[in-house]
């Protein structure tokens, strides 16, 4: 497995007992990785999805479930959806009010259509089938309907390139010892690089039905905020 963390690549098995593993930690690592800043950009990716009270919405590879949770701050009616029930255990506790199911974004098991915005947080990296996902999370919504991807990628020019080897090269995964989580956080940057770039994400977007694809850069380059409109 430690070879495996180091190139970015997990099977799914892997992936989900990892993330059931590192439940705990997840939302301080969060926090401590991005000065907090990660809640800004969940803020910008829900603005794309374009939701408000009335709509539904589904929140794929939730996680610990701060993407959903945005989600419905605006009053959306939102399920979140992940396959570690370690992680849905934490969303569970933040807001029992939210509708917390287990699947696999791979497989959803919603009919054609059924939401108006599907979402993806720092979830998109990990699908073992990228393409696969994105098909899924268009297929789940309407005509008309969007769907956005929130993504960390490699920024190509310094000083952030420099910064950012630096962070995630280093000081991730020393913080990842810190925490016991080593493999998980050296697993990160290492699937952060092998990530496609944001022309190609948006393309493999295009080629999954969406229209109007768009994306936004932002934190220097770091993030990037892909969205789309199902055709
Ligand atoms: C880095 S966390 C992101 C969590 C959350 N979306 C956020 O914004 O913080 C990645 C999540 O994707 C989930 N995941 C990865 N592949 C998945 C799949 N095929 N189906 C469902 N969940 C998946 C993991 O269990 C994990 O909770």
């Amino acid at each position: 497995m430690a070879g495996a963390a180091r190139s970015g690549t997990l099977e799914e098995g892997q992936v989900r007992a990892m993330f059931d593993r590192i439940a705990g930690v997840y939302d301080v690592m969060n926090s401590v990785m991005t000065a907090g800043l990660h809640h800004r950009w969940r803020e910008r990716a829900v603005d794309l999805a374009r939701v408000g009270p009335g709509s539904r919405a589904l929140d794929v590879a939730t996680g610990t479930g701060d993407l959903a949770i945005e989600l419905a701050s605006r009053g959306a009616d939102v399920v979140g959806s992940d396959f570690s029930e370690g992680m849905l255990d934490r969303a569970r506790q933040k807001a029992p009010e939210i509708t917390w199911e287990q699947g696999n974004a791979l497989a959803l098991a919603y009919p054609d259509g059924e939401f108006d915005a599907v979402t993806v947080g720092f979830g998109a990296r990990n699908f073992s089938d990228l393409g696969q996902g994105l098909r899924e999370m268009a297929r789940v919504v309407r005509p008309g309907g969007r769907v956005v991807v929130l993504e960390i990628t490699t920024p190509t020019k310094p000083p952030l390139s420099t910064f950012f080897s630096l962070w995630f090269d280093r000081i991730v995964p020393l913080l990842g010892r810190v925490t016991g989580e080593d493999q998980a956080y050296t697993y990160l940057p290492s699937s952060v690089k092998r990530f496609p770039g944001p022309a190609e994400l948006g393309a493999l977007m295009h080629e999954s039905g969406l229209r109007d694809v768009r994306w936004i850069l932002t934190a220097g380059g770091i993030i990037a905020l892909h969205s789309g409109t199902v055709a």
